[in-house]
């Protein structure tokens, strides 16, 4: 069917890296030129000529109910054509005794799926894949023993979706979720406009760290800069947990307390505080109150995170502050596993 596949990924973990090779494996085997290209900000999609015979992939996490903004990113820059294309969404996949339970796409394909359709694409398969959950912030990595049997079942659906595209058939299982995935679409958009900020300013590197500076080499999208000889997350940050799950120290942690406090200022003590003693708004005075609610939200909440961050980032340099803040993160915590793909399936093309 197809001269050449292009598959352009993004991964924290590894998880979209492990689907797109395995794809990239079975147009192989069938004589289809495959590359699998990482989606980086110094990629620029334009750079990329994709030829008339080729059908073009894109795997990538889900973030927030969304597609990564890193990905959304070059799918805005990526230039028009009419060729085949897929996606296909890595999503939290779990394991509860012997059942695998599926993570939530939200807009994860639609908003990605919508942007190439308006460029003139095709879409021929919308797939996610419920590869093991790397989110560590909020919950320990998955044993080994489960990790590699969602990888053994994940590989299979992979492979089999990837079949049924190179044949040229349209496979849209990504679809199945819609009324769900519909529902929770006001929670993908709030991720993109405050959630995503909110999360990059969670990470700290407490004093196990030994400035390896393994962080800021490997941060796919660039995202972490030194600052007073510590590592500090900007406002590029994906949370894409690579980080994280990295650090040879543990070093790498979220300040749960801390963080819990932030939030709870943010995004409900703040705005209901200008609302009622500022501007004398109420629920019962204002017809579209919650949408005020979230606008004030919004506006008030970039400057408080940003501050509180750096005061953070500035009181770590003291000793004991930094102890107590460490102290407050779950993440420390001895059974706190880490996550990575396997390296077995990470090997590029
Ligand atoms: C910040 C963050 C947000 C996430 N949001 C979702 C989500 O909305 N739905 C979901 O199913 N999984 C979510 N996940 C889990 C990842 O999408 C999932 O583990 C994915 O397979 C990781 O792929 P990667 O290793 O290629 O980065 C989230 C993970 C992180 C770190």
């Amino acid at each position: 069917m197809y001269g050449n596949l292009n598959i352009y990924y993004f991964t924290g973990t590894g998880n979209a890296l492990a689907a797109a090779n395995w794809i990239a494996g079975e147009a192989e085997n069938r004589g289809v030129t495959a590359s699998v290209i990482q989606i980086a900000p110094s990629l620029k999609a334009f750079d990329f000529s994709v030829g008339p015979d080729t059908l073009v992939g894109f795997c990538y996490p889900t973030h927030g109910f969304n597609a990564p903004p890193v990905v959304i990113d070059f799918l805005l820059k990526f230039p028009n054509g009419n060729n085949p294309v897929f996606l296909l969404n890595t999503r939290a996949g779990m394991k509860l005794s012997k059942l695998f339970t599926p993570g939530l796409s939200g807009l994860a394909q639609l908003f990605p799926a919508i942007i190439l359709l308006l460029k003139g694409y095709k879409i021929k398969g919308l797939q996610p894949m419920d590869l093991p959950s790397n989110w560590i912030s909020i919950h320990p990595g998955l044993r080994q023993k489960v990790v590699d049997s969602i990888f053994y079942r994940c590989e299979k659906i992979t492979k089999r979706f990837a079949a049924k595209i190179l044949d040229g058939k349209n496979v849209f299982k990504g679809l199945v979720s819609l009324p769900i995935d519909l529902l929770i679409s006001p929670i993908s958009v709030a991720y993109i406009l405050l959630g995503r900020f909110a999360l990059a300013k969670t990470f700290i590197a407490d004093s196990h760290c030994n400035n390896c500076l393994l962080c800021e080499k490997e941060c796919p999208v660039k995202a972490i800069v030194i600052k007073n000889e510590r590592p500090f997350w900007t406002h590029k940050c994906e949370s894409c947990m690579h980080c994280m799950n990295r650090c040879p120290q543990r070093a790498i942690q979220t300040p749960h307390l801390f963080v819990a406090i932030i939030w709870w200022l943010v995004f409900l003590v703040l705005p209901f505080f200008i609302l009622k003693e500022l501007f004398q708004i109420t629920p019962e005075s204002a017809q579209y109150y919650n949408l005020i609610f979230d606008i004030v939200t919004i506006v008030t909440g970039f400057p408080v995170i940003f501050f509180s961050y750096r005061i953070l980032h500035f009181l770590l340099k003291f000793r004991f502050f930094s102890a107590l803040i460490s102290y407050t993160s779950l993440i420390r915590l001895k059974f706190w596993r880490r996550y990575f793909a396997p390296k077995m399936y990470l090997r590029k093309n």
